[in-house]
């Protein structure tokens, strides 16, 4: 059956390969695209967002801007290109790595993230998932401003977090880093969750082949993918620490994989706690995997992915996009 979503993200390369994923995979109905501060600004996140909708031919999707802020953070931004933190030196200035994608021609949703989302939930059956890959403000701003929408939330598919080392931190992942006292009212709100954090993430390493195989679908979306992904082979790119082989992860794809086919992980019901402390353990995910404590568990905790299968099915949901089209003279 379809599964009706809400891709709350910061786009960023790895959120955009989880849109494209899910805009060509009839497993899940995309309602929306909601976007905040994260790995850019939110001015950039939801041009971002916008431009991958489009390439996908999808310029009837709704994109809306949410928070460009976290909820303590003591930076104020002066606009909304400005941002207490960036991830500009793994996903580029722009936050879509070397993509070529003109400005959006698509428009921006009026309504603000937040306001969406609770109205989505609040008239919908409770059949409603949140994709949630990047910090969790809008989902945590949504639950504050109207707890009721908990109950109509089926469940959260989040990445962030981890049972192990952090990425931006000895013990935070980014997005939980971002916001910890969002991450912490997400999971202290009873809402069913499945968490993606860095140790099932960092497994969905991709290398030179694999884009390479991508180029070879030779469609725009295709090119799209490539060139978003180009910087991550030049010299000096960022490599994820905790990996075994390039450094090179889509962290939030493993979202939409999970919704397409969950039979392609394996994880845990545990107890999951949120460290807000302004200490180095700020925003740290402390998972409780051999239930020492005995607290009620509070997510299903993903640590395996099938790597060679994983790809399989992004390459196959990428090869659905459109080929380019010949001229009559045979040209592109
Ligand atoms: O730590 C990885 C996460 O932070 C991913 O969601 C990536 O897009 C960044 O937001
Ligand atoms: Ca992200």
């Amino acid at each position: 059956m379809t599964q009706k979503i809400i891709i709350d993200c910061d786009p960023g390369v790895d959120d955009a390969v989880a849109i494209l994923m899910a805009l060509t995979s009839p497993e899940v109905e995309v309602l929306g695209v909601t976007t905040n501060v994260g790995n850019v600004s939110l001015y950039k996140t939801q041009l971002n967002a916008r431009r991958v909708c489009e390439v996908a031919g999808r310029l009837d999707m709704k994109v809306f801007a949410g928070c460009p802020r976290s909820l303590f953070n003591r930076f104020a931004p002066e606009s909304v290109e400005d941002t207490a933190y960036t991830a500009a030196d793994i996903h580029g200035e722009s936050g879509l790595g070397g993509s070529k994608l003109p400005a959006p021609t698509m428009p921006l949703q009026d309504e603000h993230a937040v306001n969406f989302i609770i109205r989505t939930l609040e008239n919908s059956t409770g059949d409603i998932i949140m994709v949630c890959t990047g910090a969790l403000t809008n989902m945590a701003t949504a639950l504050i401003m109207s707890p009721q929408i908990a109950a109509k939330i089926q469940k959260i598919v989040l990445m962030g977090g981890a049972i192990g080392l952090g990425n931006i931190t000895p013990a935070a992942e980014y997005n939980f880093y971002c916001d910890p006292e969002a991450a912490h009212v997400v999971f202290t709100s009873k809402i069913p969750i499945v968490m993606f954090g860095l140790d099932v993430t960092r497994q969905t390493e991709f290398d030179k082949k694999w884009v390479d195989e991508i180029e070879a679908l030779n469609s725009p979306v295709a090119q799209a993918l490539v060139d978003i992904l180009s910087d991550a082979f030049k010299p000096g790119a960022y490599a994820e620490p905790g990996t075994k082989g390039t450094g090179k992860v889509l962290h939030d794809v493993n979202c939409i994989a999970y919704l397409i086919n969950p039979s392609l992980y394996e994880g845990r019901n545990v107890y999951v706690e949120i460290d807000t402390s302004d200490t180095i353990n700020s925003g740290r995910s402390t998972v409780d995997w051999w239930n020492k404590i005995g607290k009620e568990p509070n997510a299903l905790v993903m640590n395996k992915v099938k790597h060679e299968a994983f790809f399989a099915l992004l390459t196959e949901r990428i090869s659905r996009y459109p080929k380019f089209q010949k001229s009559a003279n045979g040209t592109l």
